[in-house]
């Protein structure tokens, strides 16, 4: 017998008129897009969007109904050909995760579910809790420690500013604001930190020049001396400091900083250690990398993305915070319409809302369940240990040609270099928006040492070495030509200057 359907009358509702025929459309729709990750290689890591692609999603607002399939079309004809391209083997420019086809097909469980993860009792929030559970054990956390999914690194870390600033002031400052305090804040960081941390500190309140930023190494990691220095010197100006955030993979060059010895000061001086682990705390699945994050397991608080490495889709970030019940202090607030009961759908007290400021949730941690369920957190760290083997390739490739200087070796995934010539800076940014428009390799830019560089970043589980060889091949030809043309240019307004 069959099951009865949804729909008791005629009311209308969103649902399909007729179910078989959005069968069949989900079916084409599926299809296509394993195709189009299965042969993703064949096309352009990224193409520039044509004026009429463009102008065509500035549509009014529609009012009518258009077919299911007349959509998918515009999605396949206008969207789909026009993305960012990380998904793309030759994408390796900022800090992009490949994602995987199951993923993909975990979103879509996902949205089936329709779930909101803000709170009450059933099972998508004990999937959340469980992948707490883990990252509990892969960073040495104790059981009392608390974790929640959120948008990406940067909120983690404003958020742990938020429970760091919670903790150096109390609770009173969550209704009496800073001003009740009296005093000002400090927190420390290397210069080479992400650029999210000054904002975390701006939207904190406690403002961006209250971050103090230390100098770094010859490896790129804090000076531990600066630090110290900084932290006194702040006491002796009669300011408070509250926080160390150290990092493990500098958004620039893959930088670790010495996070055992960070931990040692941050005890001493009784600040708290947040750790921003973007995308370089997931090493940890690695057993070569791991050793290279010895003291971790100190931190009062780690952000990280498994959008990044951990190659889940967009977009999963993660806090995890050593102490759970500071972490809840900072952020629950009671609400009648939120009451929690003991049993029933409100039940399941604490939520994950009363440990963020979002209410609405999405299922992240489904697709990032599926992924490392899928895959195993062994083959996701061989994945790791193979993308900073290209950056080890790149970096010995670059070496050995005369006409490329290497600005930051491989620490990590990450290798910066640049085409040498006369007005480089502007010539290297000239190379990367080609090498965009040409479409084989997707490097970024950034600035070393005052230089503009070009940065290839290795996080894609789809890119291979030859990938980082056509992107060597393709800067030398492209700068060559480049450096030609200028020549040719320079040649005759030499010569109508010298006449
Ligand atoms: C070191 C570091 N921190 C923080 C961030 C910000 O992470 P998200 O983009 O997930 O907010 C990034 C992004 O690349 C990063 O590399």
């Amino acid at each position: 017998m069959k099951k009865a359907a949804s729909k008791l009358s005629s009311w209308p509702t969103l649902d399909p008129e007729d179910w078989p025929s959005l069968r069949a459309q989900a079916h084409v729709m599926l299809d296509d897009m394993l195709d189009h990750l299965e042969h993703v290689r064949s096309r352009p890591v990224w193409q520039p969007i044509p004026d009429a692609v463009r102008k065509s999603a500035r549509e009014p607002s529609p009012r009518d109904a258009t077919a299911l399939e007349n959509v998918y079309r515009d999605f396949k004809g206008t969207i789909l050909p026009y993305a960012t391209g990380n998904t793309h083997p030759g994408f390796m420019g900022w800090v992009h995760g490949g994602g995987t086809p199951v993923g993909m097909l975990a979103e879509m469980l996902a949205a089936g579910l329709n779930a909101n993860l803000g709170g009450r009792d059933h099972m998508p929030i004990e999937i959340e809790r469980e992948i707490a559970s883990w990252a509990r054990e892969w960073f040495g956390f104790p059981e009392s420690a608390s974790g929640l999914f959120v948008t990406g690194t940067s909120m983690a870390n404003l958020m742990a500013v938020l429970i760091a600033r919670q903790d150096a002031l109390g609770e009173r400052v969550r209704s009496g604001g800073l001003v009740q305090s009296g005093c000002q804040l400090c927190a420390y960081t290397s210069v080479s930190a992400h650029g999210c941390i000054a904002r975390a500190l701006d939207f904190a309140g406690i403002g961006s020049d209250a971050l103090r930023l230390i100098p770094t190494d010859t490896l790129g990691r804090m000076d531990v001396a600066a630090l110290d220095a900084a932290i006194r010197d702040d006491r002796k100006a009669g300011h408070l400091p509250f926080l160390v955030v150290g990092t493990i993979g500098a958004v620039d060059t893959g930088a670790i900083d010495n996070l055992a010895v960070l931990s040692r000061i941050c005890r001493k001086e009784e600040l708290w250690f947040h750790i921003d682990g973007a995308f370089g705390a997931l090493a940890a699945w690695s057993e070569q990398l791991k050793p290279r994050l010895a003291g971790i397991e100190q931190a009062d608080s780690i952000g990280f993305d498994f959008h990044k490495w951990g190659q889940v889709p967009y977009d999963a970030g993660f806090l995890l915070v050593r102490d759970g019940e500071k972490h809840r202090a900072t952020f629950a607030a009671p609400a009648a319409y939120l009451r929690r009961e003991s049993r029933g759908l409100a039940a399941g007290s604490p939520w994950p809302t009363d440990y963020g400021p979002d209410l609405s949730r999405g299922f992240r941690a489904l697709k990032t369940w599926f992924t490392l369920k899928t895959y195993g957190t062994d083959k996701l760290g061989r994945m790791i240990e193979q993308s900073c083997m290209l950056a080890r390739h790149l970096e010995a490739r670059v070496r050995a040609e005369p006409e490329l200087e290497l600005l930051s070796p491989a620490q990590l995934n990450i290798v910066c270099f640049r085409y040498r010539c006369e007005d480089a800076d502007r010539v290297n940014a000239e190379i990367v928006a080609d090498l965009h428009e040409k479409g084989r390799v997707a490097p970024s830019t950034t600035t070393i040492g005052g230089k503009l560089a070009i940065r290839a970043c290795f996080i894609n589980h789809r890119t291979e070495p030859a990938d980082a060889d056509t992107l060597l091949r393709e800067v030398l030809e492209i700068g060559a030509l480049r450096t030609k043309v200028a020549e040719l240019y320079a040649e005759p307004r030499r010569a109508a200057v010298g006449s």
